[in-house]
């Protein structure tokens, strides 16, 4: 079996989180929104724009001793809605799990609409979205009606689209 790009860049883990079928471009993004710097101290690979048979490209993060919680494997799913998460224990995959965009987002973006009540200083209404189509991603203001799609989100959450 020829050797893939990925595994010719970097090796199998043994313990922690594989997020694969990442955009290709995206994998820093990704990092951004977990609050990984590298600066934590985790075992990490980052691998960009590699050959994937579904995507064309891809990007992978590997993160050694690493696992995500629900919250954090929402944000993915916003930015890399393709994602799967594998977790690892002693080399072996033992869990695959596909991201699943949240039906309700409270917090995490913010409306683009400046008249919004979400967007008033003396009102203490958080900004909150429902999902209106998965792909494309399209959230929808629940004040407002403004729509927010993917690159949107995408430069929200401190990506280039
Ligand atoms: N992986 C890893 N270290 C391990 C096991 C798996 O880095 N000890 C990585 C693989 O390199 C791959 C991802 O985790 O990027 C998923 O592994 P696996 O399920 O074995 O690969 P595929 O069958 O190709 O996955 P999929 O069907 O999701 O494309
Ligand atoms: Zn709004």
């Amino acid at each position: 079996m020829a050797l893939s790009d990925e595994q010719l860049l970097v090796r199998r883990i043994r313990d922690g989180t594989v997020i694969d079928h990442i955009p290709a471009g995206r994998a820093l993004t990704v990092l951004r929104i977990l609050g990984i710097t590298g600066s934590e101290g985790y075992k990490l690979a980052i691998v960009m724009n590699v050959e994937s048979k579904k995507l064309g490209k891809k990007d992978i993060v590997k993160i050694e001793g690493l696992y995500l919680d629900k919250e954090q494997l929402d944000k993915i799913a916003l930015i890399a809605p393709t994602a799967t998460v594998n977790i690892v224990k002693d080399y072996r995959v033992v869990e695959k799990m596909k991201v699943r965009l949240p039906e309700d987002l409270s917090n995490i973006l913010s409306c683009a609409n400046p008249t919004c009540i979400t967007r008033q200083p003396r009102e203490p209404i958080k900004p909150r979205f429902k999902l209106v189509s998965r792909r494309p991603v399209l959230y929808q203001c629940v004040y407002c009606g403004t729509l927010i799609e993917e690159d949107d989100i995408v430069r929200q959450l401190g990506g280039s689209a």
